[in-house]
């Protein structure tokens, strides 16, 4: 039996995005992206990211199309993310979508946004012949700049949340410690160079929530002491370029160490047999290196995206999910936004 053609679409934060996707297989996958735009505030600026989703989701739906050689008749359902995220960006993606699935009488497929960074590293290249099957229970390791959360996915479409950050995500809290270092935003990926270049014991941060049982985590304390140990060294002097090096090294290393304390700790407590990992900080190498560790105590190796532009904010990943979901919606439903989607 022929898969369903999916066009996805994701305006979730600061990315427009639109994919091809026919079961878990990615026959394209578009991203343009705003970073540039939002560069100068150091952040997101919601208004600003509305007006450039606006602008760019219809060339990007259309690139979608023509790089995935298939024609707009050839659709059999659109899938877009109905949340969580910005309001007025999610808004962009819901009311174009609405609009083509009336143009092409087809059903529309809501997605959940961190469902789609959760089971990303199931996603396949076109050229894959065999749908490889997700193996029940999976562990599956969101770590983004929106969220972190670490969830069991006991079957298709069942998940229990076992452990989330308390405060900012991963990402959030390198970003934030990025800006204090002036290295622009967002900085995750740029202190994943300058740390291949420090020395990560330079700096000996704490390692966060020890004590308690929960696999909660939480960053904001690695952002405080982040404040006071770059307040106490610039004091007197600017911080030299190899300082800057050791600093990031020494953050990063921390940021994944709990990271992976929370995760060697679930690992001990559930049985899974198989671990995932997405969303935009699962693209850092050193992330995956530390992560491996604990997995592979259990036996199990962990599944990454198999391109690292399905693990940014991307549509691909919804059309998957969607793929996934046996019954479409009734093309009729009314699609809200919902901002505070949870799992
Ligand atoms: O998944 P994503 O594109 O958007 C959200 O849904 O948040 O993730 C963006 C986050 C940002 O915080 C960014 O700094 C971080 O992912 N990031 C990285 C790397 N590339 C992106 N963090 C660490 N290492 C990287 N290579
Ligand atoms: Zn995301």
């Amino acid at each position: 039996m022929k898969q369903s053609l999916i066009l996805a679409i994701d305006t979730s934060a600061d990315d427009t995005s639109a994919a091809v996707t026919q079961g878990t297989r990615v026959l394209s996958n578009v991203i343009a992206s705003q970073t540039e735009l939002h560069k100068q505030y150091g952040g997101i600026f919601p208004t600003v990211a509305k007006l450039a989703h606006k602008e760019n989701i219809a060339p990007t739906v259309a690139a979608a199309l023509k790089r995935a050689r298939v024609a707009e008749k050839d659709i059999d359902a659109v899938a877009v993310t109905q949340g969580p995220g910005l309001a007025p960006a999610l808004e962009v993606g819901i009311s174009f979508a609405k609009e083509l699935t009336k143009k092409w009488n087809v059903p529309l497929i809501p997605v959940n946004h961190v469902e789609g960074h959760l089971l990303s590293a199931i996603a396949q290249p076109p050229s894959a012949i065999i749908k490889m099957p997700l193996s029940y229970p999976a562990l599956g390791i969101v770590v983004s700049g929106g969220h972190t959360s670490f969830v069991l996915i006991e079957e298709s479409n069942k998940y229990k949340v076992l452990g989330q950050t308390l405060d900012d995500a991963a990402g959030e809290c390198l970003d934030k410690v990025g800006r204090m270092l002036n290295l622009g935003y967002p900085a995750g990926a740029i202190i994943e160079q300058f740390s291949k270049l420090g020395n990560s014991k330079a700096i000996e941060f704490p390692l966060p929530l020890t004590t308690v049982k929960t696999f909660d985590v939480s960053f904001s304390g690695l952002k405080t002491f982040s404040r006071n140990v770059l307040a106490k060294k610039t004091a007197d002097q600017p911080l030299t370029q190899q300082e800057i090096y050791n600093f990031c090294a020494s953050l990063q290393y921390a940021v994944f160490r709990h990271i992976c304390y929370k995760i060697s700790k679930i690992l001990e407590k559930y049985s899974v047999n198989e671990v995932l990992l997405g969303g935009g900080v699962s693209a850092n190498a050193t992330l995956r290196n530390m992560l491996r560790q604990p997995i592979k105590k259990q036996g199990l190796k962990l599944k990454v995206p198999y391109t690292k532009r399905l693990c940014m904010d991307n549509a691909a990943m919804i059309g998957v999910v969607a793929g996934m979901k046996a019954d479409p919606k009734d093309k009729e439903m009314e699609i809200e936004r919902q901002p505070n989607l949870g799992l």
